[in-house]
C-alpha cells in the first residue's frame, strides 16, 4: 500500500498536496516525494523518511509552487526505502512524472528491454520501468499520454494506482487503476487524485472512483474521461457525492484499524502470492529463495524464531515445512533462543518471522545466529526494517502497513508466504509429487475468496460474541495446523479484550486444562475435516459431559459437530495445511466484536505496543 495523492487547477498545489499526503501515511510510510510545475518547469523533491521530512526538504529548496503536482508517500515493495527510489519517479526525458502504488510483476523482463533501447535507470522500482515504457511508446508511437498508458498498460502484469503527468501537457494528468484504490476528487475547476477521499473530501465531496482496469485523463475545462484499459472504450463517469468524514474514510468506512486489517486479508494475501506464485508455468518464484537454494536444501535443521503471532505463525510453518520437505524445523521464542545459550552451527538455516522487522528479541536472536554462522532469511512486512536488513536474504510479505496493533493480515500474510517457501523447497527436493504440487498452488490462489466467503459470517460471530462477551475466560483447543491457531486465537481474545484465554493442543484436555472445564467456560475448538477431526470431535464430547459450552469452527456442511456445539462457524474445505489461512479469521472476528463490546480500545489495547523494540 502507499498513498497518492495529485491537484490539478487554480490553487497552489503544493499545501494540498502535501496536506493530503499526512492523512494518507496510515497507509505507508518509508519515503514521501512531490513534483510540481509552475508553468516553466516540474520541480521534483524526494525523501527517506515520512512526509514532515518531505515538508522540511521542499521547505528548503523553494519546491512549493506550481498549480499542477503529484505526491507520494511510499510502502516499498522493490527497492529499498530511500531519497532515490521514492515516487515520483521521472522519465529518462524528465518530461514524464508518475506516482503508483501497487507492483508491477513483469518489471524485470520490460526493463531489460528498454535497457536495450538505451534507457537507463536511476532507481531499483518497478515504478520508474512503467514511466520509461509509457515514454518509449509515445515516442515511437508519438500517442498522446493517454493512448501511451493505455497501451502500455496492456503490456504490463500486477496491481496499480497510477498517475502520470507530461510537463509538455500541463493542463492534465492521466490516472489508471488495477488492484489499488484510486479516486478522482471533482471540484470546480478543479481536480484531486488519491487513494482514498481523505486528501480532498474538504474541498469537494464529488468522487470518481475508478473501478479496476480503467483509466481516465483529468483535464481542466473538460469533464473527466474514463476509458477502460483493455480496448480504450469509453465508459460512464460515474460522480458520487460522499457522506463520509475522514475518520470513517481513513478506515475505509470501518469502525477501526483492526477490522479493516481483518477483512484486507484477501488482497494482502493475494499480494503476498502476487508475482511469486505463477499456476499456469507451474511453478513458485521466489529470488531470495533461489538464490540459496543449496543452503536451504543442505540444512541439517530449520529454526524459526520470532514473538508473539509472528511465532504462531513460525509454528504453522513448522508443521507445514516437516510435513512436505522434511527437514527438521524448531521453532524458538527469540526472546528465550537468544539468551540460553543454543546450539548454532553453519549447517543451520534460521528463519526469522516480524511483521515490523523490528522486534528487538528477534533482531538480538539473528545476531546471534549469524555469529554462530547459521544462514538467516527474514520474513518481513516492512522493506528495509532491520530485521530484515540484518539478515542474509529474505522475501516481505505485501500485507501493507497494519496499523492495528492486533496482527491479523501481518499473520495470515505470513503462513501465505512461508507456505509458498515449503512448497518451493519441496519441489526443489522432489518430495511433491506435480500434481500435489498443482493441487496446492490452485487452492493456495483459491485462498482469498475462501476468506471472503468466512468474512461473510460476520454478523453470525457477532452475536456468538454477544453471548460470551462477559466470561472471565476462554478455552481454544486445536489439532495438527489448527493447534498454532488456538494460540493465536487465545492471544487474539487477551490483548484487546483483556479476557483470560489459553491455547492448547485438543488432546491435551485431560492432562490438566479440563478440570477447567464447567458451565461457565466457553471452549473454541477448531474442528474442520482435514486434521484428526475424529479425535477432535471425542474432545468436544469430553467437554460436552462436563456441560462447557462449546463454539466449534468446522468445514462447511459439518452435521456431527453442529449437533453438539453449542454454536459453530463454518469455513470451506481447503487442504490440511492452508487450513490455517481460513481458520483464523472467525476467531479474529470473535475477539474484535467482544472487544468493542467490552468498550475496549480495540486498536491500541492497554499496555501494548505495535511493535515491541526493547527487551
Ligand atoms: C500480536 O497481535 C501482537 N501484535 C504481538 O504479539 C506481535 O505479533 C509481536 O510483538 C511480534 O511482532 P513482529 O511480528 O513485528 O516481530
Ligand atoms: N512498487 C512500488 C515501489 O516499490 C510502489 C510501492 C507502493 O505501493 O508504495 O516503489
Amino acid at each position: 500500500m502507499c498513498g497518492i495523492v495529485g491537484y490539478l487547477g487554480q490553487r497552489e498545489a503544493y499545501p494540498i498536496v502535501i496536506k493530503g499526503l499526512e492523512r494518507l501515511e496510515y497507509r505507508g510510510y518509508d519515503s514521501a516525494g512531490i513534483v510540481l510545475y509552475d508553468g516553466e518547469k516540474a520541480k521534483l523533491c524526494k525523501t527517506k523518511g515520512k512526509v514532515t521530512d518531505l515538508k522540511g526538504k521542499a521547505e528548503s529548496e523553494n519546491i512549493t509552487t506550481g498549480s499542477i503536482g503529484l505526491g507520494h508517500t511510499r510502502w516499498a515493495t522493490h527497492g529499498e526505502p530511500n531519497d532515490v527510489n521514492a515516487h515520483p519517479h521521472l522519465s529518462n526525458s524528465g518530461n514524464l512524472a508518475i506516482i503508483h502504488n501497487g507492483i508491477i510483476e513483469n518489471y524485470g523482463s520490460i526493463k531489460k528491454e528498454l535497457e536495450k533501447r538505451g534507457y537507463t535507470f536511476h532507481s531499483d522500482t518497478d515504478t520508474e520501468v512503467l514511466v520509461n515504457l509509457i515514454e518509449d511508446i509515445k515516442e515511437k508511437e508519438q500517442v498522446k499520454l493517454g493512448k501511451a498508458v493505455q497501451i502500455a498498460l496492456n503490456q504490463v502484469v500486477g496491481a496499480y494506482a497510477i498517475a502520470v503527468f507530461d510537463k509538455s501537457k500541463p493542463d492534465e494528468i492521466v490516472v489508471a487503476k488495477l488492484g489499488s484504490p484510486l479516486a478522482i476528487g471533482v471540484g470546480e475547476g478543479e481536480f484531486f487524485i488519491a487513494s482514498d477521499a481523505s486528501p480532498f473530501i474538504e474541498y469537494t465531496n464529488n468522487a470518481i472512483y475508478l473501478e479496476d482496469e480503467q483509466m481516465a485523463i483529468v483535464r481542466l475545462g473538460r469533464d473527466v474521461k474514463v476509458r477502460q484499459i483493455k480496448d480504450d472504450k469509453s465508459v460512464a463517469a460515474y460522480v458520487q457525492e460522499l457522506q463520509l468524514n475522514l475518520d470513517q474514510i481513513e478506515k475505509n468506512g470501518y469502525d477501526h484499524f483492526m477490522l479493516k486489517e481483518i477483512h484486507e486479508q484477501p488482497h494482502a494475501i493475494k499480494d503476498t502470492y502476487r508475482g511469486r506464485l505463477r499456476t499456469n508455468e507451474g511453478i513458485i518464484k521466489m529470488a531470495g529463495i533461489e538464490d540459496n537454494l543449496e543452503k536451504f536444501l543442505n540444512a541439517n535443521r530449520i529454526i524459526i524464531v520470532a514473538c508473539g503471532t509472528s511465532w504462531h505463525a513460525g509454528l504453522v510453518a513448522e508443521y507445514i515445512f516437516e510435513d512436505l520437505v522434511r527437514i527438521p524445523v524448531e521453532v524458538e521464542y527469540a526472546s528465550e533462543f537468544r539468551y540460553r545459550n543454543p546450539v548454532i552451527t553453519s549447517k543451520d538455516v534460521v528463519i526469522a518471522i516480524s511483521q515490523s522487522g523490528e522486534t528487538a528479541d528477534t533482531l538480538a536472536a539473528i545476531k546471534l545466529a549469524k555469529q554462530n554462522g547459521a544462514f538467516v532469511f527474514g520474513v518481513c512486512n516492512v522493506v528495509g526494517s532491520s530485521i530484515a536488513r540484518e539478515s542474509h536474504a529474505g522475501a516481505y510479505t505485501h500485507a501493507g502497513p497494519e496499523i492495528g496493533v492486533a496482527s491479523t493480515k501481518a499473520f495470515t500474510t505470513q503462513i501465505t508466504l512461508l507456505s509458498l517457501i515449503a512448497l518451493k523447497l519441496a519441489q526443489s527436493k522432489g518430495m511433491i509429487s506435480k500434481t500435489e504440487f498443482h493441487q496446492y498452488l490452485a487452492e493456495m490462489e483459491a485462498i482469498p475468496d475462501k476468506v471472503e466467503k468466512v468474512l461473510l459470517s460476520d454478523d453470525h460471530v457477532k452475536y456468538i460474541s454477544s453471548v460470551y462477551k462477559d466470561v472471565p475466560n476462554f478455552l481454544y483447543l486445536g489439532r495438527g495446523y489448527n493447534f498454532p491457531v488456538a494460540l493465536e486465537g487465545a492471544l487474539k481474545l487477551k490483548e484487546i479484550s483483556y479476557i483470560h484465554a489459553e491455547g492448547y493442543p485438543a488432546a491435551e484436555m485431560k492432562h490438566g486444562p479440563i478440570a477447567l472445564i464447567d458451565e461457565q467456560m466457553p471452549v473454541v475448538v477448531i474442528a474442520t475435516k482435514k486434521g484428526h477431526y475424529e479425535k477432535v470431535v471425542s474432545n468436544i464430547q469430553e467437554i460436552k459431559s462436563r456441560k462447557g459450552k462449546i463454539i466449534g469452527i468446522v468445514t462447511e456442511g459439518d452435521k456431527e459437530v453442529k449437533s453438539m456445539a453449542d454454536y459453530v462457524i463454518e469455513v470451506p474445505e481447503t487442504i490440511e495445511g492452508l487450513t490455517p489461512l481460513l481458520t483464523t479469521i472467525p476467531l479474529q472476528l470473535l475477539s474484535y466484536h467482544i472487544a468493542v463490546m467490552r468498550n475496549c480500545n480495540v486498536d491500541q489495547p492497554r499496555n501494548l505496543a505495535k511493535s515491541v523494540t526493547v527487551e
